[in-house]
């Protein structure tokens, strides 16, 4: 049954939530957890689809309460109709006093609490409201499970990629010279949000000339010119990002720029061509960072090479040199991004997401990267894209 103006929790989505929250049951049967207090919001939404901020989730196995307050209540009619969870109304603010009642009345003595999420606070007044000798702190349960990712997981973020990617094309398509980074930031957000993104994954960072050396780069009034233009930017479509980074030359790449190109391209492509499962991520990190250092940029890549994507933009694994004991598996949707910064010169980065799968990795993304495509002409004469 359908609330007007909201659709039914899809089939695909309680399928994919039954099976998430199964593995996430064996995982807490080792540790005699009687349920688990979710506070993440974005772990809520790995297992329930529901999306709102504020709310509580206690999950063990197939038996689920989502805990929120007035402000969700319509919202979460699909909730109610669905097999997913049961709906408990609590007052903002005061929700732990409803998880306390939700245990006392379901039997729930051991209560898992996020570790890793919950505020120094948060957790004094859980221990206050529940009594601290049934909570049991637990780490990161629900992150390892999400680094390997579902088949509707994977499909989203394609999603999310083909949809970046348009709008790219689209904002580059509307380019003159004197443009602001801001205007063609917001050229960029609008086309993705056109094409069905909520938003961009991270503040999208267009990076005009010597400035694309700092690597978080804030866009600002600097106006684009013939040169270096490095465009970092991702999509969130259904609750899932993209991530991807192009770097190009509007008219030519400078000669140093285009030397620190093909260095980088040259890092990228072997790093991807590593990836496969079993190899750890500070292997991966390495294939990338040898060839960068043998080119004598080691310094100027002040980065790890990638991370792992998809409800956030950045979460685990991480390829970084750290990583010796982290170890790819099929699902892993990561991405691969090396760069080299060279102050008052410019920089270069070179980012795409790549899927680990049984033998070897699929790159989702098809965004040109051969130095001749990264030289482009503005599309348009002059003057903002208005
Ligand atoms: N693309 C943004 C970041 O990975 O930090
Ligand atoms: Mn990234």
């Amino acid at each position: 049954m359908s609330t007007p103006g909201h659709e039914p929790v899809s089939a695909a989505t309680i399928a994919a939530c039954s099976a998430r929250r199964h593995r996430l049951g064996e995982v807490m049967a080792g540790r005699q957890l009687d349920a688990l207090l979710v506070s993440n919001a974005k772990d809520i939404r790995y297992l329930t689809g529901f999306i709102g901020d504020d709310s509580l989730l206690v999950v063990s196995g197939d038996v689920a309460a989502i805990i929120s307050d007035a402000r969700y209540d319509e919202f979460l009619e699909p909730w109610r109709q669905s097999p997913l969870a049961e709906v408990v109304m609590g007052t903002r603010h005061r929700l732990e006093q409803s998880v306390q009642q939700y245990c006392r009345r379901s039997g729930v003595k051991r209560l898992g609490v996020q570790a890793e999420h919950l505020t120094v606070t948060k957790r004094a007044t859980l221990g206050e409201v529940l009594g601290e000798s049934s909570l049991v702190d637990t780490e990161v349960l629900i992150g390892r499970l999400r680094m390997r990712k579902d088949d509707l997981e994977i499909e989203t973020i394609q999603r999310a990629i083909a949809i970046q990617q348009e709008a790219l094309d689209e904002a580059l398509g509307r380019l003159s010279m004197g443009m602001t980074e801001l205007e063609l930031t917001a050229v960029l957000e609008y086309e993705m949000k056109a094409r069905g993104a909520t938003g961009p994954s991270f503040p999208t960072m267009v990076a005009a000339g010597a400035r694309s050396s700092i690597i978080h780069y804030v866009s600002g009034p600097p106006e684009i010119q013939e040169g270096t233009l490095l465009i970092d930017w991702g999509a969130v479509v259904d609750g899932y990002c993209s991530d991807m980074t192009r770097t190009f030359g509007v008219g030519r790449l400078p000669q140093k720029v285009r030397e620190i190109y093909l260095i980088v391209l040259d890092a990228q492509r072997a790093a991807i061509d590593a990836c496969r499962p079993g190899k750890t991520c500070a292997e991966i990190d390495a294939v990338a960072r040898r060839l960068i250092d043998a080119a004598g940029y080691g310094e100027q890549f002040g980065h790890g090479l990638g991370h792992g994507l998809g409800l956030d933009i950045h979460e685990d694994p991480y390829f970084n040199q750290l990583a010796t004991d982290v170890v790819l598996e099929p699902g892993m949707v990561m991405t691969v991004e090396p760069g080299i910064y060279v102050p008052g010169v410019g920089g270069v980065r070179i980012e795409d997401d790549v899927l680990i799968t049984d033998d070897g990795c699929r790159v989702l993304t098809d965004y040109p990267k051969d130095p001749a495509a990264s030289v482009i002409e503005p599309a348009v004469a002059s003057g903002p894209a208005r």
